[in-house]
């Protein structure tokens, strides 16, 4: 198992007995170097010099973001759709001066009722996940949204730039407040903040010119509005004569506040979308009131072994993949895909599982399926361990990732206000 040279320097140390001391010592160290790359670079990113200019030529320097919400815990779906392809998009920059910054994205959980016992452990929880999956703080910044004020003022400033029909128009809305009527919850209505939702995701966004945005294929309508969302306020805000001399006299940049993102769908077979273990034809949910339609990420392996076990499955013989009739063996076979291990160390590839399960019953497969679902995860799980065993180590990450953040979006908020026309506080 491979340990981040962050965990490597906790284990080394807790073994001396110097645990706290290395450990501050390490935290500190990067927090002052990555804080200022990632604002020095976000200035670059906006205001390009002659040098930044060379480079936009070569390879672009990527602005990575993106979030997960901490509504219950994190499942296969959301490591496979999302997770798993920040790290793999950390691993492989191309760029040095790429940055990336994944929040939990806490106030987006409370569209829908959380306990207040639970919301804070779920946060920590999920922050967690991302630094046990791969995330290196020292690479990119992980934070809390709600540790980030300017999150909330931006949504607002752009829920007032949005028409209802662009919302009205939102499936994920949709679907969401039709499962809510339908389980008869509906007792106070569907919430305002389930249908404005779309317009905080833009502002998470926004707020750190996000260049790239890697999600999950149900996130793809969202991008499309937070782009529609960039040239409304962009048109109405940030042309003509007038906002530049305003911006010149007021000693502001005066190029468009915002840019517009690209989203980073998952291209690894099947993963942008994987279905729920109880129905083939239906994502993989938090939302899903029943537990074995999905597998968390920190689920114990025994409970993997018994959903891969309950798992729907046909009448067929054989597996298979693509044959519209059988959902189920199309979904399960692309979990096996995903969790191979590299090929040198014994990973197959997708002709070669199609060789493999020709002529296997359910009964073959599912546990070999349940395995390698185990072996993938449990060095996540092992890692998540170490990582919850200190608290100081997690606060210290969101601390310094919230410290960035918060400068970055402060300084974008401030723009978008001057371009809507707020009278500036005296300084
Ligand atoms: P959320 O919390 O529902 O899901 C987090 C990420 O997981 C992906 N995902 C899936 N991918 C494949 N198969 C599935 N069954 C599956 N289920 C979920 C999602 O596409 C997502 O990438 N609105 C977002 C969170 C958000 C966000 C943002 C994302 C808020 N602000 C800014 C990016 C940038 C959401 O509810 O994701």
């Amino acid at each position: 198992m491979k340990l981040s040279p962050i965990l490597t320097t906790m284990l080394i140390s807790t073994l001396n007995g110097t645990f706290t001391r290395a450990f501050t010592r390490q935290i500190s160290h990067y927090r002052a170097i990555s804080t200022q790359t990632l604002l020095q670079s976000s200035t670059a990113a906006e205001a390009p010099t002659e040098e930044t200019t060379q480079q936009v030529k070569t390879a672009p320097p990527k602005r990575i973001l993106s979030g997960v919400q901490p509504t219950g815990t994190i499942h296969l779906g959301n490591y496979l759709g999302a997770i798993r392809q920040w790290v793999e998009l950390q691993r492989n920059s191309d760029n040095e001066k790429d940055e990336s910054l994944f929040c939990v994205v806490d106030l987006h959980a409370i569209t829908q009722p959380q306990d207040p016992k639970e919301l804070g452990e779920s946060t920590l929880m999920s922050a967690a996940i991302y630094l046990a999956a791969g995330i290196d703080p020292k690479k990119s910044k992980v934070f809390v949204q709600s540790h980030v004020p300017a999150h909330s003022e931006l949504g607002w400033l752009l829920t007032c730039v949005t028409p209802m029909n662009w919302l009205e128009r939102m499936i994920q809305y949709k679907d969401k407040a039709d499962k809510i009527a339908k389980n008869g919850d509906n007792s106070s209505g569907v919430g305002v903040g389930l249908f404005t939702y779309p317009v905080l995701m833009a502002a998470d966004i926004l707020l750190y010119g996000a260049t790239h945005v890697p999600v999950g294929e149900d996130q793809r309508q969202h991008l499309e509005l937070c782009r529609d969302l960039v040239r409304r306020f962009n048109d109405k805000y940030c042309k003509g004569n007038a906002y530049k001399k305003r911006c010149k006299k007021a000693g502001m940049p005066t190029y468009p506040v915002f840019r517009e993102p690209e989203a980073m769908i998952q291209k690894v077979e099947g993963t942008a979308r994987v279905m729920s273990l109880t129905d083939g034809t239906n994502k993989m949910s938090k939302s899903d009131a029943n537990d074995y339609s999905r597998i968390n990420v920190l689920d114990d392996p025994a409970v993997i072994r018994d959903k891969i076990k309950k798992a729907k499955t046909d009448a067929f013989v054989g597996l298979e993949w693509d044959n519209a009739e059988r959902p189920e063996a199309t979904n399960l076979l692309n979990i096996y895909l995903a969790v191979q291990p590299p090929k040198e160390e014994g990973g197959l590839s997708k002709e070669e599982i199609a060789d493999q399960v020709k002529d296997m019953s359910w009964g073959d497969f599912k546990p070999i399926l349940a395995e390698a679902v185990v072996a993938h995860l449990e060095p996540i799980q092992k890692t998540y361990k170490e990582i919850r065993e200190n608290d100081t180590y997690l606060n210290d990450v969101l601390k310094d990732g919230a410290d960035a953040a918060n400068e970055i979006a402060l300084s974008k908020v401030k723009a978008a206000r001057f371009a809507m026309g707020f009278a500036q506080p005296s300084s």
